[in-house]
């Protein structure tokens, strides 16, 4: 349980912000490439609760500057894109990637006061289809080597979905792994060739066994959480006999974002990014280590349950998630469906807007919970004193920020750390990019 002042200390995102001021000393995503495509690639978003606008200058630069032009406050989101920058519609003030004013075309000839205007505007950078912005002080971090960043085109894919309440709740989803018995039951077992890639459907590596089985089956995991030098790693054991145990490694990386395994083959690294207090985007980078992922296919799936431009979820709190009674009853936990992304948001949402933590009662399994708040308090603290903290890299030890491992699968009872560093070694030689990382 945390008072009120401790809960606004780790979920308000606004620039004077204790949260807020953390999360600007890392890069987080602003857009998906595939939204700054076509003809005129200018896009206007909400992040970290500041209106910006997001674009792609003549010349393949992204730039994300102030939403409102400093010359009288229009909405530079319907400037135009010509002459090396975006240009206000109002009286064609010019501005560059680097929110520098290019020029003042209504001004006399000998005017000066282009050269004063500094728009603000904050760097770009493209990573595996997401484009990521650095909103705080100095110089901006690495990126870590992570499989995510270091995979190659081919093999990662991006999607973002919007979620109507404070971002820290789908974090902190993230990181329990105990909902998934529930939350995420199925009362019946599939066809395991019908589960094949999806999460938690999928049948496990070494197991007959149906995912969905072993999630109904044992519903009070063992949960191990470990430090590690980009936030945590969480190990949850489910023993299904003396012999033989259900292990999954997912992974908090520091700040905001989780890796999680998907299915045999492929990752999902998922950032929980602030559009302002209330509301929040999860980006995710999709990585294959098998064979190259099908990014029409892939998008075409999820463009069938996320509605465009904003990306909003069809089934949402307008329609009750798609609930019905009689499939609660009968198929699943929830009654909304079996896309577990559907019962992810309605957990976070019917928290509330802002999830009241004076009011909750946390337990053991929500030690993921309770350690992700402890690095979250010390990294906020640590800023607060001028200090770096945790994952704010320089290029040295961004390189050293390798993996990390995300599996799911049945190992040994006595071995399953063996387990998982065997099967995460045989996964990446397997990988034609990920041999040798
Ligand atoms: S308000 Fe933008 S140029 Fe005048
Ligand atoms: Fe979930």
């Amino acid at each position: 349980m945390l008072s009120a002042e401790q809960n606004d200390r780790i979920t308000r995102v606004g620039p004077d912000k204790p949260a807020g001021t953390l999360l600007r000393r890392y890069w987080q995503p602003a857009a998906l490439v595939d939204e700054l495509t076509g003809n005129r690639p200018i896009k206007a978003i909400k992040l970290l609760g500041e209106d910006l606008v997001i674009f792609k200058d003549d010349k393949g630069h992204y730039g994300l500057v102030g939403r409102s032009c400093p010359h009288r406050g229009t909405d530079l989101a319907y400037g135009r894109l010509e002459d090396g920058g975006l240009r206000c519609a109002f009286h064609g003030w010019l501005f560059d990637v680097n929110g520098k004013c290019l020029q003042t075309p209504a001004e006399p000839e000998d005017s000066n006061l282009c050269a004063k205007i500094q728009h603000k505007a904050y760097p770009v950078v493209e990573r595996s289809g997401i484009l990521f912005a650095y909103m705080g002080p100095g110089e901006a971090p690495e990126f870590p080597h992570f499989d995510c960043f270091v995979a190659p085109a081919t093999h990662t894919f991006a999607f973002k979905g919007m979620i109507d309440c404070n971002w820290l709740q789908s974090l902190e989803v993230g990181i329990d792994p105990a909902h998934t018995s529930f939350l995420h039951r199925f009362f019946h077992d599939e066809d395991p060739k019908e589960g094949y890639g999806k999460l938690f459907r999928d049948t496990s590596i070494d197991s007959e066994m149906p995912m969905t089985k072993i999630m109904r089956e044992f519903p009070r995991p063992r949960i191990e959480v470990e430090p590690t030098d980009y936030g945590m790693r969480v190990v949850t054991l489910r023993e299904i006999s003396e012999k033989n145990t259900h292990v999954r490694v997912t992974n908090l990386m520091f700040p905001n974002a989780f890796i999680i395994p998907m299915s045999r083959e492929m990752t999902i690294t998922q950032w929980h990014v602030p559009i302002d207090d209330k509301r929040h985007y999860w980006y995710a980078i999709f990585t294959s280590f098998g064979a190259p992922v099908n990014k029409d296919e892939m998008r075409r799936q999820r463009l069938e349950l996320y509605e465009l431009p904003d990306y909003i979820p069809r089934k949402n709190k307008r329609n009750d998630y798609g609930f019905d009674p009689h499939e609660q009853e009968h198929d699943t936990y929830t009654g909304m469906g079996a896309d577990i992304n559907v019962h992810d948001q309605w957990a976070c949402e019917s928290m509330g807007e802002i999830a009241d933590r004076t009011q909750e009662h946390l337990g053991q399994s929500d030690k993921g919970i309770t350690a992700y708040r402890r690095l979250l308090r010390m990294a906020i603290d640590e800023v607060e004193k001028g200090g770096t903290p945790l994952m704010v890299l320089d290029a040295q030890s961004a390189a050293k920020i390798m993996g990390p491992a995300a599996i799911d699968g049945i190992g040994p009872t006595d071995d399953w750390q063996g387990y998982w560093q065997k099967t995460d070694a045989s996964k990446r030689k397997a990988a034609s990019w990920a041999n040798g990382r």
